[in-house]
């Protein structure tokens, strides 16, 4: 969380931070600031709220210094207010600060007794205070922060600057992603290339433990063990359109239509279209003695992999756990030998999927991931990649990369049906016929919204809505909850159908909407019984199905009909009306759709 960013430049660099910023506010969006070297003094301007309320800051009182840093904070120690607001700064010592410095309340019981003041609650200060005092005592800056990084717990990406030094920055990452931008007679630091892409496309990625001397020149690199070394400069594909909404009112809708295109765009890099085959990278393990798949993931991604387990356990015949990122990291399950471990995320920098990562690694595990940004940390650490081609998802509610992911998975499958000889080549080529009709289906489902619209009038008086699916429909039951809640603020809950009556059933009666997701795929039956025994306590259904409204056998709140297609893909289809539904409901509540309160987008923190 956090998104950092430092421009050492030719003209004044105010304007530019605050429009890498804006690139960056997916990471969080409590509070920005920026901080400049002017005439030789550090001089910050800081504001609670969106960057817009730091762009009025900065427009009644502006920054000249050609060299500065700049911050959107996800708040995690310290309420999201101005004196919380990143850069912190002392006198000589400006740092803005991705992660969490764990061992700061010591810090800071130290510092306070040498005589230094603290300002804010966060943990970030400790770090500055601490860089001030090594730069009292040795008189250099870059002495300074080599004799304070050691003495950080926790993890960070840290940008600093220092009054009386107009060409230098320093950078330092451990646990939390840094990349380097190189200009001409200019140098960048960002979060990610994303925030650099207006200013360059050469970007150096930091490796895990390395610092980062930056001058105008050019940038010095030193390893963990304090060593310098060499990081190879790549070509970044970050487009610098990426913050266009194009025509939608939001980037969540413009994301949600986008979907045949990706989709298309993910199943052409899996799938020999010629052929009607699945083209499946080597995944580097003998598949036909796969012990089984580990998947670990958070949020959407979880949900995802939820999925896949599904397709993978029907179609390859292989034993598939998954499991939330946060918890599998503390459990350190036993792990089998010749197992997969298969990491989903679109960021590919999520903090606990990353921690698990490394654990399936050191347990000897074969590592893949299905990721949307191809030089995340989860991709760098990876065996093997199995990109999702999403392109950038800036709604904070994840869309595009989901169905993206699901391609993914359901390539993944097949492929591993075919390599364990588990599916026929005819069932190969049913299957896979089935998947390249999806972008098709989603580009009729996303043409007309005008049912979700009149829904959303409904679903907005409700307090709490219950989502119910069965079989592999139940993880799209979970994700309507939680598309729902995040966006709408409404409380909503995702269960099995058939859990229903050992205990939600409870919370039924005429207030209650319930979203039953149950096309008909040889268990819908046993969904409409359910139905009916919510129809039977007052509670107000919408049935997803691509049946007739009267096979629920009573008076339905709506029906959202979706195409008729192979039973195969109906994770894929189905993900869009739980998606629409979710949207228009937060628009018609007025709630800030793209960039819901308390999130981001990339939780880089556990
Ligand atoms: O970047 P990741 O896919 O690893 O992120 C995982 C979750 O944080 C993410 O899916 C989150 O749940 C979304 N806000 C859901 O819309």
């Amino acid at each position: 969380m956090c998104g950092i960013v430092g421009i050492l430049g030719t003209h004044p660099v105010s304007g530019d931070l605050v429009d890498a910023l804006r690139r960056l506010e997916y990471r969080g969006y409590d509070s920005a600031g920026i901080a400049t070297v002017e005439n030789g003094h550090l001089g910050r301007r800081r504001a609670e709220g969106k960057l817009r309320n730091l762009e009025q800051r900065i427009a009644e009182d502006p920054l000249k210094g050609l060299t500065g840093i700049g911050h959107t904070r996800w708040a995690t120690h310290g309420k999201p207010t101005e004196t919380n607001a990143h850069p912190h700064m002392s006198e000589r010592v400006s740092v803005v600060h991705n992660g969490i410095i764990e061992n700061f309340r010591a810090l800071r019981e130290d510092l306070k007794a040498k005589g230094h003041v603290f300002d804010s609650d966060t943990d970030t200060e400790a770090v500055v205070h601490l860089i001030t005092e090594e730069f009292n005592r040795r008189g250099d800056p870059v002495a300074a922060v080599k004799a304070a990084l050691p003495q950080l717990e926790g993890a960070f990406a840290l940008g600093i600057i220092f009054a009386g030094h107009d060409d230098l920055m320093i950078a330092a990452r451990r646990g939390s992603p840094l990349a380097i931008g190189h200009g001409e007679d200019a140098m960048y630091l960002g979060s990610d290339a994303i925030a650099l892409a207006p200013f360059t496309s050469e970007i150096t990625y930091l490796e895990e433990g390395d610092m980062a001397v930056l001058r105008r020149l050019g940038a010095e690199i030193f390893d963990a063990a304090g060593q310098p070394v060499k990081r190879t400069a790549v070509k970044s594909q970050a487009s610098s359109l990426l913050v266009d909404k194009g025509n939608h009112r939001h980037f969540m809708a413009k994301e949600i239509h986008e979907q045949p295109e990706v989709i298309s765009h993910t199943l052409a890099h899996y799938i020999d279209m010629a052929e009607g085959k699945v083209n499946f990278p080597d995944l580097g393990i003998d598949l036909s003695a796969l012990s089984r798949v580990t998947i670990s993931a958070c949020g959407t991604a979880y949900y995802a992999g939820l999925v896949g387990k599904y397709w993978i356990e029907r179609y390859a015949r292989v034993a598939v756990e998954v499991d939330v990122a946060s918890e599998m990291r503390y459990r350190e399950p036993p792990l089998p030998e010749n197992g997969l471990a298969l990491f989903i995320s679109q960021s590919g920098e999520t903090a606990d999927t990353l921690a698990v990562l490394r654990y399936c690694k050191e347990q000897g595990q074969r590592i893949a991931s299905i990721v949307n940004v191809r030089t995340s940390s989860i991709a760098r650490e990876s065996d093997v990649v199995l990109q999702t081609l999403a392109g950038p998802e800036i709604g904070v509610a994840s869309t595009k990369a989901f169905t993206c992911q699901l391609a993914a998975l359901a390539s993944l499958a097949l492929a591993l049906g075919r390599a364990r000889g588990t599916i026929s080549a005819e069932l190969e080529q049913e299957l896979v016929k089935g998947l390249l009709e999806v972008p098709r289906h989603i580009a009729e489902m996303v043409a007309d919204e005008r049912p979700y619209e009149k829904l959303a009038h409904d679903l907005s008086k409700a307090r709490d809505v219950l989502y119910l699916g069965r079989g592999i429909n139940f993880p799209l039951a979970l994700e309507g909850a939680l598309k729902l809640k995040e966006i709408s603020y409404i409380h909503a809950e995702g269960y099995a159908a058939g859990e229903l009556k050992h205990g939600p059933i409870a919370l039924i009666d005429e207030n209650v909407p319930v979203i039953v997701v149950a096309p008909e795929d040889g268990l819908s039956e046993k969904t409409v019984s359910n139905v009916q025994e919510v129809a039977a306590r007052g509670g107000q259904i919408v049935l997803i199905s691509n049946g007739k409204p009267d096979a629920a056998g009573c008076e339905l709140l709506a029906h959202i009909k979706v195409p008729d297609a192979h039973a195969f893909t109906n994770p894929l289809l189905y993900a869009i009306p739980v998606q629409l539904i979710a949207y228009h409901t937060a628009v018609f509540m007025g709630t800030d759709v793209d960039q819901p309160r308390n999130l981001a987008k990339s939780v880089t923190v556990e």
